[in-house]
């Protein structure tokens, strides 16, 4: 599993390095932090509905570190693809929850639900930055 979800990592910097002008991307990828990376994913594709001083969808808020923190696991079961969920079921550790602590990871939530609709999803690579972020200790 673990190996799995390192080959993923890989093809995924892959085509971050192909994709990218900036040599540092991939490596960065690896220690992924908030402020560089995460943030700007969740300002692009969540903080329009999920934000603390309006819409709070959900009761999730993802405009500021503690919040997103506070919320990686659930964020990454709803915005990542099921093979990824797969991959890192390992990072991806059953949400406690007081109606079911037990619960298998990520089984309250839909795969790739997030953002809702036709609105952009998240990329493979964004996807993997999220849980590589989560599995580093999610970083400021
Ligand atoms: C267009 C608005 C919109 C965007 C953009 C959006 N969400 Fe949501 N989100 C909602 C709504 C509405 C709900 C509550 C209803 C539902 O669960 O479908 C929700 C619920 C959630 C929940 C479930 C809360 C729970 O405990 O059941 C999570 C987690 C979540 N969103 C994360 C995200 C993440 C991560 C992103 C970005 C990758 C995102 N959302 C983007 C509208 C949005």
């Amino acid at each position: 599993m673990a190996r799995r979800a390192l080959s993923i990592l890989g093809l995924a910097l892959g085509l971050a390095a192909c994709g990218s002008e900036d040599a540092n991307t991939g490596a960065d990828a690896l220690s992924p932090n908030y402020t560089q990376h995460i943030a700007p994913i969740l300002q692009r594709a969540c903080v329009p509905c999920h934000t603390s001083d309006g819409l709070r969808a959900g009761g999730v808020e993802l405009d500021a570190y503690e919040s997103a923190k506070a919320t990686a696991v659930k964020d990454a079961c709803t915005a990542v693809t099921p093979d990824l969920i797969t991959a890192y079921a390992d990072v991806l550790k059953p949400v406690p929850r007081t109606d079911a602590p037990d619960r298998a990871t990520c089984a309250d939530w839909a795969p790739f639900s997030m953002p809702p609709a036709a609105l952009d999803k998240l990329t493979p690579f964004e996807q993997v930055l999220l849980l590589r972020w989560i599995e580093t200790g999610a970083p400021q």
